[in-house]
C-alpha cells in the first residue's frame, strides 16, 4: 500500500470523506459538489457523522460516477491517539468495500494532529492473510486490496509525511510478525525462524550468532536442552546485536520461541493445542524489533536473544520428576513439562546477563494461561524488579494502545518455586493459582541485580477477542510496545 500526500481533490479515484460531528464542510477540501452533497445529508440527517458511521453514495458527472463514501469520525472531543487508531481501521475496511485500486481519503485538520496511530490504525486494520486460501474466497479478497491511498489535506508538512512513513513501517512490521505467529510449525519451524533472524540481520548489517546444539551443550544450556529432547529440530539460541555505540551497556530483549508447544510429556489438551504455534509471539517480537531498528535509526546498543524449539512428545522427551541443570548452574526439578518457556527463558536470561551486563534486560513470552485467565485477551501482565522501568513501559503501554498490568511476585511466590529435591521446581504442586505471578517468581532466580522487566503476552498475543484494528489470531502485540520504549530508554 502507498500513501500520496495530496492538498487538491483528486477527481478520478473513489473518495471516502472522514467527518467529525458538527464539522463545518470545507469548500476550499472538498469542492463544491462534495460540499453540497454532504451538506444535504447532514441537513436531512441522512449523515450523523457518529463513530464509525458509513454512508455509501456518489457523484456523478456527465463523464463518470464518483463513489464516495461518508465516514463519521464522531464527536471532535473525544478524538484521541486510541480512537485515530481505531477509526483508521475501521476507515481502511469501509474503503475495501469500494472495491478500487485507488482511493482517496479526505482528512480534516483534527486527523493530522493524530496521524502516526490513525496510519497504524489503516495499516493494521487492512491485515487480511489470504496466503493459504484459494479459489473464488482468495480472488474476492485480493480484489479488495487497495494499492494507493490519497490522504487528501489543506497541507502537508515534510514532518507531517515523515511521521506517515514511519508509522507505515511500523505497522507493517507489526503485519510480518502476525504472519510468523499466524503460520504453523510446518512453515514455520526452528530451522525456518532462524534462517529468518539470519536474514534480518544480513539485511541490516547486525552481528549474528546462531548457537546450534552441540554448541548449546558445550555452554551447558540444560533448560533449552531438555524442552528439546523430544524434539526433531535441534534447538538454537540466536542473539542479533546493535550496536551503534559499542561502548555503551547494552539492553537486552529476550522473546519466547517455542515453536510448537505440544506441553510434551505433560500433553495438553486438544481443545487448546491448535492454537500452541503460538508460543513463538515473544521471540517473533524480537525479530520485528530487529527488522526496524535501523530503519527507525535507533543509535543504541541493543541485544536480541531468542531461544528457539519445539516442546514435543518423543521417545527422548524430558519426563516429570527429572532434574535439568541450568546453564547458570541452579538445578530445577521438572513437575510439568508444559511449563517449558522458563526452562528455555532462564537459560537466555543468564546468557544475556553475564554476557552483557545489560543496563535493562526485558523478556516477552507466552507464558502463561494463568495470565489469560487473570487479564483476558488485551492486557498483558508485566513484572519486575526495578520500579523506573515498570513505569516506563507502563506509559509507552498507554501510548501504543496495548495494555499492561503489573502484577506481584510475592516472596510467598518465590518459595512455592523453590524444589524439593533440586533448587527449583519448574511448578509449583500447592495449588493451582497465580500461575503467572509464579513463573515470573522463578524467572526471578536468574536475573541477579540486573533491571528486569518480564511481560506475559499468552493472552494478548493471540486474541479472541480482537480490538478494532485486529483480528483474530495474531496480533503483533509487543512490537509497536517495544520500539516505544526502546525509543525512550
Ligand atoms: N505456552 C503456554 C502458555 C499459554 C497458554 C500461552 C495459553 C498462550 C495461551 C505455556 O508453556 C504453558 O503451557 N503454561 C502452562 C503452565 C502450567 C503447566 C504451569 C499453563 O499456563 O497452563
Ligand atoms: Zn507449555
Ligand atoms: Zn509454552
Amino acid at each position: 500500500m502507498i500513501f500520496k500526500f495530496q492538498t487538491k481533490t483528486d477527481p478520478i479515484s473513489a473518495t471516502i470523506i472522514a467527518f467529525f460531528q458538527e464539522q463545518k464542510p470545507d469548500r476550499a477540501l472538498l469542492g463544491v459538489s462534495k460540499m453540497n452533497l454532504i451538506s444535504t445529508h447532514l441537513k436531512q440527517k441522512t449523515f450523523k457523522a457518529e463513530a464509525g458511521e458509513i454512508v455509501s453514495t456518489h457523484l456523478m458527472d456527465k463523464a463518470r460516477t464518483q463513489k464516495i463514501l461518508l465516514f463519521g469520525l464522531g464527536k471532535e472531543e473525544d478524538w484521541n491517539e486510541k480512537q485515530a487508531r481505531n477509526m483508521g481501521a475501521k476507515l481502511v475496511r469501509a474503503a475495501k468495500g469500494l472495491k478500487e485500486k485507488e482511493v482517496t481519503f479526505i482528512l480534516s485538520e483534527k486527523i493530522q494532529s493524530t496521524l502516526p496511530p490513525f496510519i497504524e490504525g489503516v495499516i493494521l486494520g487492512n491485515y487480511d492473510p489470504v496466503i493459504y486460501k484459494t479459489g473464488e474466497e482468495k480472488e474476492k479478497k485480493e480484489a479488495a486490496q487497495i494499492k494507493t491511498i490519497h490522504l487528501l489535506c489543506s497541507s502537508w508538512t515534510k514532518a507531517q509525511e515523515n511521521a506517515v512513513q514511519k508509522a507505515q513501517l511500523v505497522a507493517q512490521t507489526v503485519n510480518d510478525l502476525r504472519n510468523m505467529v499466524n503460520a504453523g510449525p510446518d512453515k514455520m519451524g526452528t530451522e525456518s525462524f532462524a534462517d529468518h533472524a539470519k536474514e534480518i540481520a544480513k539485511e541490516n548489517k547486525y552481528k549474528f550468532t546462531e548457537f546450534n546444539k552441540r554448541q548449546l551443550e558445550k555452554m551447558g544450556m540444560g533448560g533449552i536442552l531438555a524442552v528439546n529432547r523430544g524434539s526433531e529440530e535441534p534447538a538454537r539460541l540466536l542473539v542479533l546485536e546493535h550496536e551503534p555505540k559499542l561502548k555503551e551497556e547494552p539492553i537486552v530483549i529476550i522473546g519466547k520461541g517455542i515453536i510448537f508447544d505440544t506441553g510434551g510429556i505433560s500433553l495438553k489438551p486438544p481443545s487448546s493445542l491448535h492454537e500452541m504455534h503460538l508460543d513463538m509471539a515473544g521471540a517473533a517480537v524480537i525479530l520485528g524489533v530487529f527488522k526496524l531498528l535501523k530503519k527507525l535509526n535507533i543509535q543504541k546498543r541493543i541485544i536480541g536473544i531468542t531461544p528457539v524449539t519445539d516442546n514435543s512428545i518423543g521417545n527422548h522427551s524430558y519426563r516429570p520428576s527429572e532434574i535439568v541443570t541450568t546453564y547458570a548452574g541452579k538445578t530445577v526439578e521438572i513437575m510439568n513439562t508444559d511449563a517449558e518457556g522458563r526452562m528455555i527463558l532462564c537459560d537466555a536470561l543468564h546468557y544475556g546477563i553475564t554476557e552483557y551486563k545489560p543496563r535493562y534486560v526485558i523478556d516477552l513470552a507466552t507464558l502463561t494461561g494463568a495470565c489469560m485467565v487473570a487479564l483476558g485477551f488485551r492486557t498483558a501482565g508485566l513484572f519486575g524488579n526495578d520500579q523506573g522501568l515498570l513505569d516506563l513501559i507502563k506509559s509507552s503501554a498507554e501510548k501504543t494502545d496495548e495494555p499492561v498490568c503489573h502484577l506481584p511476585i510475592t516472596d510467598a511466590d518465590e518459595k512455592a518455586m523453590k524444589g524439593k529435591l533440586a533448587d527449583l521446581t519448574n511448578l509449583a504442586m500447592d495449588h493451582g493459582y497465580a500461575g503467572a505471578s509464579r513463573a515470573a517468581a522463578f524467572l526471578k532466580n536468574f536475573v541477579g541485580n540486573s533491571k528486569w522487566a518480564h511481560i506475559d503476552i499468552a493472552g494478548t498475543a493471540y486474541s479472541k477477542d480482537p480490538k478494532d484494528y485486529e483480528t483474530p489470531m495474531a496480533t503483533g502485540f509487543g512490537l509497536r510496545l517495544m520500539i516505544d520504549v526502546l525509543e525512550k530508554l
